[in-house]
Order: C-alpha cells, then sequence, then structure tokens
C-alpha cells in the first residue's frame, strides 16, 4: 500500500521564501467582511505597531472580495466595488508605498469556498494578467469546486471527493480532477510572468492530493490541513496533522523546498486563552509554520500578552533559523499513526491527556523544545534531555524561549545516565519553550 510518495522533489528555483513567509490575513480576522478600508487600517495598525520590522509584512485580503460574474468582455474578475471602491492597485499601491506587500485570493475550481463567487479554473491566464495588473505580491489559491461545472459530491461541501484515490492514498484525501492537475496549470501561469513578477504562491489545499509530493516543485507553501478555528481543539488537531509522516520526508520542507502550513494565528482574537495562543505561537514557530496573524490588530495595543506573543524575538528567530528543519513531535504523540496520519480525537490516547515534548535541530548545533501540557490541570513535568527530547549527550545551555535568559546548564545523557530530568510545574494548555546550545 502507498500512504506517501518517495520521490526526490526539488523546490522552487526562486528563492523566494528561504524562511517561512509573515504577515497578516483578512480571513480569520474578519471572514467574508473584508474591504480596502479594514485592509488599511489593518496595514496602519501593523505599521504603527511596528509589525512590519519584525517581519509581518505580507497582508492577503482573501475570499468575498470580487462580484459573482467575471467582465463579459474581458472575462476578468472584478473586484466589488461595495468593498473596495478604489479598486485593488490603489490598494497595492497604498502598500508598496508604505514596504508592505499585498496577496489576494481564488480558487482552483469553478467557485471560491464562498459557493458563488468565480474561481480561477480555466482562467488561469486571465487571472495571472489580473496579478500583474494588480502588482500583486501572494497569491492564496484554495481548493474547492474543483468541478468546471461547479457540482459536488459532499453536500454544502464544496468538495468533489474521488474515493477510490483517497483510499490509495490515506491520509490524504483527493478531488476529481486531482489537485496537482488544477495546481500546475495555474503554477505554470504564474512561473510563465516571473521576469516581470515575483509571485509567491500559497496551495490552500487543505492537505489534499498529497499536495507534499508536488507543493514544493511549484509553490512557496502548502496548507496541510483543514481550516484553524479560534479554540483549543482546533489548535491541536492542525499541529497534529501537519506533524504527520509525509510532511517531513527530505525535500519537501525546507528552505530549498518551501513550507508546510497548519493555517493561520488566531493569537488575540479571543477564543481561547493566553496560555492556548502562547502554544499556538511556540509550536507554529518549532515547525516553521508561515507566520500569517489574524485578528483585528487595530484592537491590540503593545502592552497587551497577545501583542508580546507575537513579537517573542527569541521564537520568532527559531521560526526563521536558516537551516529551516521543521520540528516534530517526539513525546507521547498522537501524530504518528500507524498510517502515518493522525489518529483523531477518539483514537489518541494522549490527545487530551499528556505532557508532549516537541523539538528540533536549528543550525549551528542547537535544538529548540516545546513542552506542551495538553490536560485540563496543571502538571509536573519530569523531563531527561535525552530520552524524551531527543537530545544528544553532551552539555548545552538552556535558553528559555519566552523570557529569552538562559535559564540552567544541562547534561543530556543517554539509557543509563542518572543525573536527574529537568523539572518544571506546567499548568494547563501552557508550554515550556528553550533553546539548547551545545557548550
Ligand atoms: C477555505 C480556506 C480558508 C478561506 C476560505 C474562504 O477553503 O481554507 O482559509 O480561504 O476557504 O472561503
Amino acid at each position: 500500500m502507498l500512504f506517501f510518495s518517495v520521490v526526490a522533489i526539488q523546490g522552487l528555483p526562486d528563492g523566494l521564501h528561504p524562511t517561512p513567509p509573515m504577515g497578516w490575513t483578512s480571513w480569520n480576522t474578519f471572514f467574508e467582511e473584508n474591504s480596502e478600508q479594514k485592509m488599511i487600517s489593518q496595514a496602519d495598525a501593523i505599521i504603527e505597531l511596528g509589525l512590519d520590522k519584525v517581519g509581518y509584512n505580507i497582508l492577503t485580503i482573501d475570499d468575498f472580495w470580487q462580484l459573482p460574474s467575471r467582465d463579459n468582455e474581458t472575462g476578468r474578475m472584478i473586484p466589488d466595488p461595495a468593498k473596495f471602491p478604489n479598486g485593488i492597485l490603489s490598494l497595492s499601491n497604498y502598500f508598496h508605498d508604505r514596504g508592505l506587500q499585498i496577496g489576494i485570493y481564488s480558487s482552483a475550481g469553478r467557485f471560491t469556498c464562498s459557493g458563488n463567487l468565480p474561481g480561477s479554473l480555466s482562467y488561469e491566464a486571465t487571472d495571472v494578467e489580473m496579478l500583474l495588473e494588480y502588482e500583486i505580491d501572494y497569491f492564496k489559491y484554495d481548493n474547492c469546486y474543483p468541478r468546471l461545472d461547479g457540482s459536488t459530491n459532499i453536500a454544502g461541501g464544496g468538495v468533489y471527493i474521488d474515493w477510490e484515490k483517497s483510499a490509495e492514498h490515506l491520509p490524504s484525501i483527493w478531488q476529481s480532477p486531482s489537485e496537482e492537475s488544477r495546481y500546475s496549470v495555474m503554477a505554470e501561469e504564474i512561473a510563465k510572468v516571473k521576469d516581470q513578477r515575483n509571485i509567491s504562491l500559497e496551495l490552500c489545499a487543505w492537505g489534499f492530493g498529497n499536495v507534499e509530493t508536488f507543493g514544493p516543485a511549484m509553490a512557496h507553501l502548502w496548507r496541510t490541513s483543514p481550516d484553524v478555528a479560534d479554540n483549543w481543539n482546533s489548535l491541536l488537531y492542525n499541529i497534529d496533522v501537519n506533524d504527520e509522516n509525509r510532511y517531513r520526508q527530505d525535500g519537501v520542507q525546507g528552505p530549498n523546498s518551501g513550507w508546510n502550513y497548519p493555517d493561520g494565528l488566531f493569537v488575540g482574537k479571543g477564543g481561547m486563552t493566553d496560555a492556548e495562543y502562547r502554544t499556538m505561537f511556540a509550536l507554529w514557530c518549532l515547525v516553521k509554520s508561515p507566520l500569517m496573524l489574524g485578528t483585528d490588530m487595530t484592537k491590540m495595543t503593545r502592552d497587551s500578552e497577545a501583542y508580546k506573543i507575537i513579537t517573542n524575538p527569541w521564537l520568532i528567530a527559531v521560526n526563521q533559523d536558516q537551516l529551516g528543519v521543521q520540528g516534530q513531535c517526539l513525546k507521547d504523540c498522537c501524530s504518528h499513526g500507524s498510517v502515518g496520519g493522525v489518529l483523531g480525537a477518539s483514537g489518541c490516547v494522549h490527545f487530551h491527556h499528556s505532557w508532549q515534548v516537541w523539538g528540533g535541530p536549528l543550525e549551528g548545533g542547537s535544538f529548540v523544545i516545546v513542552v506542551v501540557n495538553r490536560f485540563e490541570e496543571e502538571k509536573q513535568v519530569s523531563m531527561n534531555w535525552n530520552l524524551d527530547a531527543k537530545i544528544p549527550p553532551g552539555l548545552y545551555t538552556v535558553e528559555d524561549l519566552w523570557s529569552g535568559e538562559v535559564v540552567d546548564e544541562a547534561l543530556s545523557g543517554g539509557e543509563d545516565w542518572e543525573g536527574g530530568a529537568y523539572k518544571a510545574i506546567l499548568p494547563a494548555h501552557d508550554n515550556l519553550a528553550f533553546k539548547l546550545t551545545p557548550v
């Protein structure tokens, strides 16, 4: 049985995102209620808060920016004049004048996921002309309504699932026509205009069609999971899915390939506690996910916990580490099921009941470790750096990535080592984050 392909994948040669892209998206913030005025206010707030200087510089207009019909004569999509009265180019100029980049959205389908707004299937060349005309920097390409007649075989789902292929390729779901066949047409059109404009391409594939087998060759980032929601279970589900074996094969992810993306951040939006948002941010940084903010930046203040979280320089440095290796779950994982996929909330005995260790290598021989308390109550963590966190034997400085302080010097030892464990009390749903550097 085939669960993931082992072909050697060559990433895009354009080197556009040697580290994960960072920005803000209208979807998690406003859903269908986007507009020129809102985009401008968000851009202003991001600059006012200095977030562009930290790296958050791509602002994307998601679904619901366009009218239901294309222009009869040109075939072009038309921005909704009630929402974008001055058109997209003027917004694009506003962003570029301020050193920001602009993203826009469509779907590799008859409609976008809105269900009635035009997608780009069979209009790929026309829509890339539009991207050029609007001076777009970043294009999010969704996966709804894959058939030209707009049909779907899941009631209200906007998808047309190929059951046979999906069964062959578990845990990935496949549609008909396939993700690769539809995405590659758009990617080729974007590649054709490379000499005129570098456009970053996000495949919003939700992990369908084994996106890990073709994403790196044609795009800069690809969604590995369903939409994340502003709650704890959704956060856990998406980060577990993103940790499936298929996404961590050689060549799938990294500076020469592109980035696995478990969807945007909600930090500050209000559906989770500060502890949960800290955990979301630490894990997103550890797995080298693109960092796309999804909250109303006009409401954020510099003294808020959310601001401290999203500007944490030590975790952002982990995310932007030049080595670009995706950190993974190392202890009590829910993500390494027998089919290389997530076992699901009921199937995973650890899903809500364990403190986990996540980690991975960083440039220069260091390691990042994030300990997550998935329990509903505080826990005593007692961690052996070698057995639980897979740190090779040796002496290390331990830097706390929430304070930036060196808190310890630790020895990591092998099986017979009796040097003791790292102990801490960890509140429910919170995390500890460390960088270990060899002394
Ligand atoms: C979903 C996509 C979301 C958002 C939405 C818009 O398919 O995963 O991120 O873009 O469509 O309708």
